[in-house]
């Protein structure tokens, strides 16, 4: 196991900047993923960790070795990609075994590896199988035990439950997370699915257009996003944004740019005349209140009721744990919870 250091790392693809300077400290055993939309230039850095990628500035270390110049076979990590890329000739045990063979590793030697792989990933009946007769979650599985078996100092996953079907996916989330608990091997995780990095992550790094835009525990990032981009991408339902200015009678209220009077936890005189814009998460709102909600659709799932409404001209979401008896077109009264809202420079987007 290892610690892994980005240190200033860029990367153009030609004239085309696609990492734009990039730091992040991993720790040894930590399992880090890498968050953010679809060409923000995730699958680009964990490239560049894996040496499938040569990198334009900055350094890569691995442990207390600097990797830029190492080849990917000689930095002891080992990556599971979304396209599991098994060998579709040879049984599960041959897929597992094919590092170690490639390496000329004794038969003896490969056992002692295969067998406690399989047997962790519930492999151990399906060894004489082939891919074909596998399904996508088993497949998975062989290919994590493929990176397993060679006992690397770092794993590398690029989006690996893409291709599952949403169930498979929520079990697969946590199979992986137990297996890290269990393996402790340093992880970099690459996903465009926030609930992914929410639910595994010991630490999350939310990218956005070849830069980092925060980095944090999921309940930091959830608790305290920098900035409105983080605020907007963490979380489901997305946190409700409200524009508007502080109350300038009460800098302990905001006013909404509709006239709504809102609670903030504190006063924030400083940003008296600014654009703000006040972000409520859906469980911020609570039902009982003086503030009217036009509601539009109700979707209980049993064990909460989620509303969709306006406040004013502001669609929100709304989650309550009640079930409610209301109709759509009806109108609901909310209170918010001052102490869990957020408010940001319009401008900036930066978090006040
Ligand atoms: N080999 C390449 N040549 C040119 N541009 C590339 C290449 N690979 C990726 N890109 C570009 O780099 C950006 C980041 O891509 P990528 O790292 O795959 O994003 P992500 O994995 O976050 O979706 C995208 O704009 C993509 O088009
Ligand atoms: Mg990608």
């Amino acid at each position: 196991m290892a610690s892994v250091d980005i240190v200033d790392v860029k990367k153009n693809f030609g004239s085309h900047p696609v990492i734009k300077g990039v730091n992040v400290h991993i720790e040894d055993g930590e399992f880090v993923i890498l968050v953010g939309p679809s060409g923000c230039g995730k699958s680009t850095l964990l490239r560049m960790l894996a040496g499938l990628e040569h990198i334009s500035g900055g350094e890569i270390r691995i442990g207390d070795r600097v990797v830029n110049d190492v080849p990917p076979k000689d930095r002891d990590i080992a990556m599971v990609f979304q396209n599991y890329a098994l060998y579709p000739h040879m049984s599960v045990a041959d897929n597992m075994a094919f590092s170690l063979k490639l390496k000329g590793a004794a038969q003896s030697e490969i056992d002692k590896r295969v067998k406690p792989a399989a047997d962790i990933l519930g492999l151990t009946s399906l060894l004489d199988r082939y891919p074909r007769q596998l399904s996508g979650g088993q497949r998975q599985r062989v290919a994590m035990g493929r990176a397993i078996v060679r006992d690397p100092q770092v794993f590398l996953f690029d989006e690996p439950l893409s291709n599952l079907d949403a169930k498979l996916r929520v079990s697969m989330r946590t199979e992986i997370k137990n297996l890290h608990q269990r393996l402790t091997t340093t992880t970099v995780y690459v996903t465009h699915d926030q609930i992914e990095a929410m639910t595994m992550a010991d630490k999350i790094v939310v990218m956005q257009d070849g830069r980092i835009e925060q980095i944090g525990a999921p309940l930091e990032l959830y608790d305290k996003p920098n900035n409105l981009f983080v605020a907007g991408f963490i979380g489901s339902p997305a946190m409700n944004m409200l524009h508007g200015k502080l109350d300038p009678s009460d800098p302990s209220r905001f006013l909404t740019n509709d006239g709504i009077s809102l609670p903030l936890g504190q006063a924030h005189r400083g940003a008296v005349g600014k654009d703000l814009v006040y972000g409520a998460r859906p469980e911020a709102i609570r039902l009982g209140g003086d503030i009217p909600i036009e509601v539009i659709v109700i979707e209980p799932t049993g064990f909460e009721s989620q509303v969709l409404g306006k406040l004013g001209q502001t669609s929100v979401t709304c989650v309550f744990r009640e079930r409610v008896d209301i109709r759509p077109g009806e109108r609901l009264h909310v209170s918010v919870d001052a102490n869990s809202v957020h408010l940001f420079d319009a401008k900036t987007g930066e978090r006040l």
